[in-house]
C-alpha cells in the first residue's frame, strides 16, 4: 500500500515537470515544435467502411450496395439504395484532411479550425444555436452535422454550394468564420516543413520542390469529410433485417414516420432520412432575429423564400439545437413543430409556399414520444475519426486533445 503510494507521488512528479516544460518550450522557438511533430506519418491505409483498390483509392463498402437504386424501389422503404457517393480518395489524401480539418493554423489568427464549429464529440455540429467565428462573431446559421456529407450533392441549408470543395471556402475566406484569404493560407502551410512533406506524400505526382496549391487543400479537406460514415445505427441493423435491433417503441416511431399521416419520410427519406430537396417547411426564426429568406436568394426564386435543404437525420441525437435557426432546444420540441398546424410559426407579413406535405396531422403526445423514440435509434458513431494527437503545425489542440 505504502509502495503505491510512493509510486503515485512520483508520478504526478513527473507529470508536472512535463507540465512546467512543455509550458515553457510551447511558446518558445519554432523549433521545437519541427522537431517534435515531424513524427506525423501519413495512414497508408483506408479508414473503417472503405476498402483500398489497386490505385490506392479507398473505395466505399456498405450493406446499403447489395440493394437496387433509389428510383426502382418505393421511396423510403427499408432495403433501398444510397444516392451515389463521393470516394476514390487516397488514404494519405483522407489523413492529411484529418490534420487540416482539426488544424486552426488554417484561420487568420490561428485560433480556429474547422473542427470548432464541427466537434466530433458534437455531432460534428457545436451544441450552439449558431456558429461562433473568429474574434467570437456570432453567425446568422447553426452549424449542420457532417456526418455522410459525403452523399450530399447541395451543401449549406439553402444550398448554395454544390461540391464540398467550393463550400469550404465558404468558411476558409469569410471575414466572421476563419478569415484567412487564398495568399494567406498559401503562405501560411507552404512555410511549414511539415506541411511540405505531407502534401508531397499525398500528392506524389507533383514535382519535387513544388509548392502546396490550394486545390490540393481542398481536396484533402473534402477526402477526409467523406470519410464521415455513419450507416450502422440500429435502424439499419433493423432494415438490413435484424428485427430485434428496435423495441416495440422504436418500431411504433418508425411506422409513424413513414406513414402518410405524418409524412415524415416523405423528405426525410431513408436510407439517408434526407431527399436532397429545398423545402418551404415555416420553421421559425429566434425571437428578435429577422427572418432567414434561405434558398430564395440562392434560386433568386419567391416560390422557394424560407426554403432551407431538408437535412440528413442520422445522429441527430447528437446535434441539439435544432433548424437552420438552432431555434429548437429538444427533438420532442422539433418534432411538436409539425404538429402545430400548417405555417403556424410564419411572421404575418410573410406569405410562403409551403410544402405541400406540410399539414395539420394531430399527432397525439404518445406519436410524438414515439418518433423521438425513433429518431434516436439513428444514432452510430462507430466510425468516429481519431483527433490527431498533435498537429503538423505544433498549434495545441487546445480542447480536442482529450
Ligand atoms: C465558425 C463556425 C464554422 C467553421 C469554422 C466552419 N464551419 Fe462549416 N458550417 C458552419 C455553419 C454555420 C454552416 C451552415 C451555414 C449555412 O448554411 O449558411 C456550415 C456548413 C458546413 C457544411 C455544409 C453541410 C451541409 O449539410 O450542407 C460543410 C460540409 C462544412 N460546413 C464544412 C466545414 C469545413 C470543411 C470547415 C473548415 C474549412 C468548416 N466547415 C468551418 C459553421 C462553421
Ligand atoms: C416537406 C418536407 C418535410 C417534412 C414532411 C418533414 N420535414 Fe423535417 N425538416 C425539413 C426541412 C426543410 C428542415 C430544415 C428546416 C429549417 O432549418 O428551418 C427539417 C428539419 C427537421 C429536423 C431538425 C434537423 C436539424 O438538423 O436541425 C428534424 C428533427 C425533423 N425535421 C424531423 C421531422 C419529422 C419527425 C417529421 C415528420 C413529423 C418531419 N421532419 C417532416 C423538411 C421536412
Amino acid at each position: 500500500m505504502k509502495r503505491f503510494v510512493y509510486i503515485s507521488l512520483a508520478g504526478l512528479g513527473v507529470l508536472f515537470i512535463y507540465y512546467l516544460v512543455n509550458r515553457t518550450t510551447s511558446t518558445q522557438t519554432q523549433e521545437y515544435t519541427q522537431v517534435f511533430s515531424s513524427e506525423i506519418e501519413l495512414c497508408t491505409t483506408c479508414p473503417p467502411g472503405f476498402q483500398l483498390n489497386d490505385d490506392n483509392q479507398c473505395i466505399s463498402r456498405n450493406l446499403y450496395l447489395q440493394y437496387e437504386s433509389l428510383e426502382d424501389k418505393g421511396v423510403g422503404g427499408l432495403k433501398t439504395a444510397l444516392p451515389e457517393i463521393r470516394d476514390g480518395f487516397s488514404p494519405q489524401q483522407i489523413d492529411l484532411g484529418r490534420y487540416l480539418f482539426f488544424d486552426p493554423v488554417l484561420s487568420a489568427d490561428g485560433t480556429i479550425s474547422c473542427a470548432s464549429c464541427h466537434d466530433p464529440e458534437m455531432g460534428f455540429s457545436d451544441g450552439k444555436a449558431v456558429g461562433v467565428g473568429i474574434h467570437q462573431k456570432k453567425l446568422k446559421r447553426a452549424s449542420p452535422s457532417l456526418w455522410n456529407v459525403a452523399y450530399l450533392r447541395k451543401l449549406f441549408w439553402d444550398a448554395r454550394a454544390g461540391s464540398l470543395e467550393e463550400q469550404m471556402q465558404g468558411p476558409l475566406y469569410a471575414e466572421d468564420e476563419m478569415g484567412a484569404t487564398e495568399e494567406q493560407l498559401l503562405a501560411t502551410l507552404n512555410g511549414i516543413r511539415n506541411y511540405q512533406r505531407l502534401f508531397a506524400e499525398a500528392f506524389p505526382k507533383r514535382t519535387a520542390n513544388d509548392s502546396i496549391k490550394l486545390h490540393e487543400i481542398y481536396t484533402s479537406i473534402a477526402a477526409f469529410e467523406s470519410t464521415l460514415i455513419s450507416l450502422n445505427s440500429r435502424y439499419d441493423q433493423y432494415a438490413h433485417g435484424y428485427h430485434q435491433a428496435l423495441n416495440e417503441n422504436e418500431i411504433e416511431g418508425l411506422n409513424i414516420f413513414r406513414s402518410f399521416v405524418a409524412r415524415c419520410a416523405e423528405c426525410h427519406t431513408p436510407p439517408l432520412f434526407t431527399n436532397q430537396q429545398i423545402a418551404v417547411i415555416g420553421s421559425p426564426e429566434p425571437d428578435g432575429l429577422p427572418f432567414d429568406p434561405g434558398a430564395e436568394i440562392t434560386f433568386n426564386d419567391k416560390t422557394r423564400r424560407g426554403g432551407f435543404k431538408v437535412p440528413s437525420l442520422r445522429n441527430i441525437e447528437k446535434t441539439a439545437p435544432y433548424m437552420h435557426s438552432g431555434k429548437f432546444n429538444t427533438l420532442r420540441e422539433t418534432v411538436e413543430f409539425y404538429t402545430k398546424g400548417r405555417g403556424h410559426a410564419v411572421p404575418k407579413n410573410e406569405n410562403l409556399f409551403l410544402h405541400w406535405h406540410i399539414w395539420e396531422p394531430n399527432l397525439t403526445d404518445t406519436e410524438l414520444d414515439r418518433l423521438v423514440d425513433f429518431l434516436k435509434t439513428l444514432t452510430d458513431e462507430s466510425f468516429k475519426p481519431k483527433v490527431p494527437d498533435i498537429l503538423p503545425s505544433g498549434i495545441d489542440l487546445q480542447n480536442f486533445n482529450s
